[in-house]
């Protein structure tokens, strides 16, 4: 393998999310919990993954499950005690698996000691701990709230007269980073998690942690869509570097920042090693591919193109190819189930389509991310009335469009697509009854399909189901560094229906074919070398090696090819 002389564990690892409420329940409560993720251990060691994402389990009154952290030294009742889960990174750690944990840290809970504090009189010490404008300087400047059923970001409090910020729902205030005691408190609580052991965090809308206290008019060009306005702080750089420096850069572990609104011209300020500030973050250019402008849950009417698609990671590639680091995914908790949204999940293509994401994720450069049950091929549930919902985003935007006279059908029909429940809703384990997941009611519904073969029992027993296929192409990613490192060359771009490029370096050489169409493909690939081609993988009956540049694929088919 041509070695970088920066390589690193977090850039060779196969990252597992896990959405602890939905994993597994062995409480009985009909919500999944850390002793469920201790019982499903070795089922995540036989996955071949290296590096577990674990969700906020925090203490929270869980207005947005979890990420309204009341406590951040403790463990939220309903998913266990701290000795659950010093358990789970005991038995992580006898595995080898890396534990990343989400820092949620551009806000707080309003259950907070602090923010209790806080609110209680103007001249209380934890006043500035958080955002707020007295009311006698009149209302203040408009901020966009993405939770709150107004969409205003400021909050009044009639206790001490004065409005707080909240650019998530009301129970989620936003800390103010620009006072040093928050940023200590911060490193200490960060430092707390490593001191245990863990490898790492995802970082929370990180980039809205900066604010202008002085809170001017929103700038016009931000109208409409202000995220990039919230990820454009005046301090942001500085406290990442400040962060870095005063607990990253003592342990050995990663970051991913959740990179809301990164421009890509701006990457490398984040991730240039350089820097000092992070290792990677998730850009969201393909979340927004099939969505209206600076509207992350709005569907686009018209479907997306696949050469914007293959636009977009080859234009993230290139960013990376001499500095910093990416990540690359198809979904996670806040998305929905990436076959259905980039594969096609009706019975005919769900297969093919599933492991040819699989195939894509596992054969680019970038740390890959994946959701639990993504590896089962987990699809959209598709909740067609709004008493099935669970999440705040959903609930609280269908009583804003209420409010407003909207079409309550319109809104189901979008959020069938786009609605966060769709990738949370619980682990498929078997075909027991509500799929192995609780012997109770659980607490979001689960997908029927688990009773066909979306259940990992019935695919562990299939030698060609998705998960079987995971797991292989997750060992071929592991026995070839040029998967990880190597060189990525775009072919045929004006191709709508195949995704073809080539990873390459000094040793070795692939060629991955990518179906993305319903319907079978014949096309014309000049210039590959095939003298020494040997087929690798495919997922559906693959055409041999052949000296021929005519290649045709099955609908959804992948197949990667090693060329020397
Ligand atoms: C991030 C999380 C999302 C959460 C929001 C507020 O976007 O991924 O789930 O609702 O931040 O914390």
């Amino acid at each position: 393998m041509a070695k970088k002389s920066n390589q690193n564990w977090w850039k060779e690892g196969v990252v597992y999310q896990i959405y602890p409420r939905s994993f597994q329940d062995t409480s009985g409560n009909g919500i999944g919990d850390i002793r469920g993720i201790i019982r499903r251990l070795d089922y995540i060691q036989s996955l071949g993954v290296d590096i577990v994402w674990l969700n906020p389990v925090y203490k929270s009154p869980n207005d947005d499950h979890g990420y309204d952290i009341s406590d951040y030294r403790d463990i939220m009742e309903e998913l266990g005690t701290m000795a659950d889960f010093d358990e789970l990174l005991e038995g992580m750690k006898k595995r080898n698996l890396k534990l990343v944990m989400d820092l949620v840290v551009n806000h707080s809970s309003d259950e907070h000691p602090w923010f209790i504090e806080s609110r209680k009189c103007r001249d209380n010490p934890y006043r500035e701990y958080y955002h707020w404008w007295p009311a006698e300087k009149g209302t203040p400047p408009k901020r966009w709230s993405f939770f709150d059923v107004e969409e205003n970001a400021w909050n009044y409090d009639g206790q001490t007269d004065a409005y707080y910020l909240h650019c998530f729902s009301e129970k989620q205030p936003d800390l103010n980073w620009e006072n040093p005691t928050v940023r200590q408190e911060i490193y200490d609580l960060m430092k707390f998690w490593f001191d245990k052991g863990v490898d790492g965090f995802r970082l929370d809308v990180i980039t809205f942690i900066s604010k202008d206290t002085d809170f001017p008019e929103l700038p016009e060009e931000y109208n409409g869509d202000f995220i990039p306005f919230y990820a454009n702080g005046p301090n942001l750089h500085s406290h990442l570097k400040e962060m870095n420096q005063e607990v990253l850069s003592h342990y050995d572990v990663m970051t991913v920042g959740e990179g809301t609104g990164i421009h890509i011209d701006r990457a490398l300020d984040f991730v240039d090693e350089d820097r000092k500030e992070l290792n990677m973050f998730f850009h969201f250019d393909l979340m927004d591919l099939d969505r209206e402008k600076g509207q992350m849950f709005t569907m686009r009417k018209e479907k997306w193109k696949l050469t914007e698609f293959k636009q977009i990671h080859t234009k993230w590639d290139s960013v990376f190819e001499q500095k910093g680091w990416g990540s690359i995914y198809l979904n996670n908790h806040d998305f929905p189930r990436a076959v259905s949204r980039w594969g096609n999940d009706s019975e005919s293509y769900w297969h093919n389509s599933a492991t040819m994401l699989h195939t894509f994720l596992l054969t680019m450069r970038g740390t890959p991310y994946f959701l639990n049950g993504e590896e089962i091929g987990m699809t959209n549930i598709k909740f067609e009335n709004i008493e099935d919902y669970r999440d705040i985003n959903t609930l609280n935007r269908f009583e804003t469009m209420s409010n407003e006279g909207g079409d309550p059908q319109e809104f189901i029909k979008n959020e069938k697509h786009a609605g966060r429940d769709n990738a949370r809703t619980p682990m498929q384990w078997d075909t027991s009854p509500n799929a192995g997941f609780t012997h109770a009611t659980p607490w979001i519904k689960i997908n029927e399909n688990y009773k066909r073969d979306v259940n990992v029992q019935a695919q562990e027993l299939d030698k060609d189901s998705v998960l079987n296929y995971f797991k292989r192409m997750v060992a071929i990613r592991k026995q070839y560094g040029t998967l990880v490192y190597g060189d990525y060359t775009l072919l045929d771009p004006e191709n709508e229906e195949i995704y073809a490029y080539t990873r390459t370096d000094s040793e070795n050489s692939f060629l991955i074919l990518l179906s993305f169409s319903t319907t079978e493909n014949q096309f014309l690939l000049e210039g590959v070398d095939f003298e020494h081609a040997r087929l690798l993988i495919s997922n559906d009956s693959a055409p041999g090696v052949k000296k021929d540049p005519r290649f045709k694929l099955a609908p959804y088919q992948a197949v990667v090819y090693q060329l020397y």
